[in-house]
């Protein structure tokens, strides 16, 4: 499976790269399909490839993390796409007792005392249930762009997840800048995240997450308490490369 993806990414990702989400979509769904899912957290990129998904494919199969700790104003969101688009979503929860041994050990609001608790959280909380849900896939889909960070610079329009056992990884709209995101959910009427109209520009879980001010880049409301890589683990290939 990881040679043969191999192969397929070495063929494929010249030409995936001059195309557009819309091709880059349908070209995925078209080889994938039913192994292959959108991960949902439900920010504004998200909600862009829900339309665009919705578009192609009777049936998309879009999956969340819920960490238990995300704001109302997302399960709000969650619901109103369900009904809007009438696509069921798969929630993935953590495991009960990892969490139970983790808040015994070190509280439950952990990630504000050290980077390593901080971690400990968004591995037990996200990354786990992640790994569990991308075990069922040959191919995953997400909303990272390259504007957002540094450590999202380089990432093709379709990858070899070797983190995730060799899967195909899709990035439809690696090259949108944010103006592109907003102005296609405007365009298209797509239910977003009420936050985002609170100074909010890049939403995760409540008690992480905080609106930035003019001037910040788009990802500093996220754990701002740190000054180091801003990622949580889900993107597991930008870590290990800045380490
Ligand atoms: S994070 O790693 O810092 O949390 P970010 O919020 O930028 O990621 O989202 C980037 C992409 O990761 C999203 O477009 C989505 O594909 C995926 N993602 C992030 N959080 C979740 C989540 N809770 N559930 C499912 N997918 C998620
Ligand atoms: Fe835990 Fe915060 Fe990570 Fe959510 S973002 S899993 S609350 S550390």
């Amino acid at each position: 499976m990881v040679n043969e993806n191999k192969d397929l990414i070495k063929s494929m990702a010249e030409s995936l790269e001059r195309k557009n989400a819309e091709d880059v979509l349908k070209w995925s769904v078209d080889k994938y399909h039913p192994k292959i899912a959108l991960s949902s957290s439900f920010g504004a990129e998200d909600v862009v490839l829900i339309e665009m998904l919705s578009k192609t494919i009777r049936d998309p199969k879009i999956f969340t993390l819920d960490t238990g700790r995300l704001p109302q104003e997302t399960y709000n969101l969650i619901d109103a796409i369900r009904e809007k688009y009438g696509v069921e979503v798969e929630v993935y929860f953590p495991q009960t007792s990892a969490i139970e041994d983790m808040t015994r050990r070190y509280g439950l609001n952990l990630f504000y005392k050290t980077p390593d608790q901080r971690v400990l959280c968004c591995e037990r909380r996200k990354v786990e249930p992640l790994r569990r849900a991308l075990s069922k896939l040959d191919a995953w889909i997400t909303g990272l762009r390259r504007e957002q960070a540094p450590s999202r610079t380089n990432i093709g329009k379709i990858e070899l997840d070797e983190a995730h056992g060799g899967i195909v990884k899709v990035n439809p709209i690696a090259d949108w800048t944010s103006k592109q995101v907003w102005k296609y959910i405007r365009e298209n009427s797509i239910p977003y995240n009420k936050l985002y109209d609170r100074d909010y520009s890049s939403i995760g879980c409540a008690p992480c997450t905080r609106p930035i001010q003019a001037g910040e880049n788009e990802r500093a409301g996220r754990w701002w308490w740190e000054d180091a890589t801003k990622e949580c683990g889900l993107h597991h290939r930008f870590n290990k490369n800045e380490s």
